[in-house]
């Protein structure tokens, strides 16, 4: 039979195809980094799907023959730009064009929202996807760097700064996304100081780009709240070299201007 590939607007039908396409893309230790690995990214992306957020500022394509779901690609407003969370096409269908092909609704959805500029996030190591990018007219713009807090230093001063007056603003509803998601953001004020800190599943904290000093802390009162979890940081600095913070992979910010940037 001959093959008819479709890119289409995503459904809820598709989610699961689109979980799995995700999770066999990238390696397993990318992966359980992401919200990919949440228990509730099906209801999550469900929820992205449907109206009035899919036409707003969220869009989901697949690349369909019929009932198989061959790829993805998941795009959204970042503030004044339209970001390529996402493209992934299974590795038996790759090299075909179907990848170029979801790319097009990308580039033309930002050409028609009038955004001044595309970006997107792309693991360095992956030379095949960012030549791709650069081809296409993105050029690396920014880095973020990914680390890990080593276990000590949940010992290291303790009793220094504990005392510190902690809360958790919006718990309850934090929960309640906790629960249906498998990952959430908790707002942490310490002090005079407000903290976003994300959780994913039950094993790990996500930190974005606290000062390098606070970190020690923080680390300490996350600690308390939940001692099993690892904290994972991300950061558009790099940290030198410090026995602490386990250095994990970089990623390349690739930036497109638009007409209007
Ligand atoms: C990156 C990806 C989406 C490309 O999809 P694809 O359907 O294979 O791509 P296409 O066939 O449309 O080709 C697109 C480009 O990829 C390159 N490409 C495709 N297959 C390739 C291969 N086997 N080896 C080297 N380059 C290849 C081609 O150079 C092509 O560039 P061109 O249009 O300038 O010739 C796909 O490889 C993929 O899903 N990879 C794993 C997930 C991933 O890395 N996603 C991007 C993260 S930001």
């Amino acid at each position: 039979m001959p093959e008819k590939i479709e890119i289409r607007a995503a459904s809820r039908l598709d989610v699961p195809a689109i979980v799995a396409l995700y999770r066999g893309g990238f390696a397993p230790a990318f992966v359980a980094r992401t919200i990919f690995s949440a228990s509730g990214i099906v209801n999550y992306l469900e929820n992205i799907i449907d109206p009035p957020l899919a036409n707003l500022y969220e869009r989901l394509w697949v690349a369909a023959n019929g009932p198989a779901i061959l790829g993805f690609a998941h795009v959204r407003v970042l503030g004044d730009s339209l970001h390529l969370n996402n493209v992934v096409v299974g590795r038996k269908f790759q090299g075909r064009g179907i990848g170029a092909r979801l790319f097009n609704e990308f580039t033309s959805w930002g050409d028609r929202l009038k955004v001044p500029r595309l970006t997107l996030d792309v693991e360095a190591e992956n030379l095949k996807a960012s030549n791709w990018y650069s081809r296409s007219g993105f050029a690396t713009t920014g880095h973020q760097f990914f680390y890990e807090v080593s276990d000590p230093i949940h010992g290291e001063g303790e009793g220094q700064g504990d005392a510190a007056e902690i809360s958790l603003d919006n718990w309850v509803e934090v929960q309640a996304w906790q629960r249906l998601y498998g990952f959430s953001n908790i707002r942490l004020q310490v002090g005079g100081k407000v903290y976003t800190v994300g959780r994913l599943g039950r094993k790990l904290f996500r930190l974005v780009d606290i000062p390098v000093g606070e970190i020690p802390a923080l680390s300490r009162i996350l600690k308390k709240i939940d001692a099993a979890r690892k904290i994972l940081l991300l950061r558009s600095s790099e940290i030198g070299a410090d026995r602490r913070y386990e250095f994990l992979w970089i990623t390349l910010r690739m930036t497109k201007r638009l007409g209007s940037g």
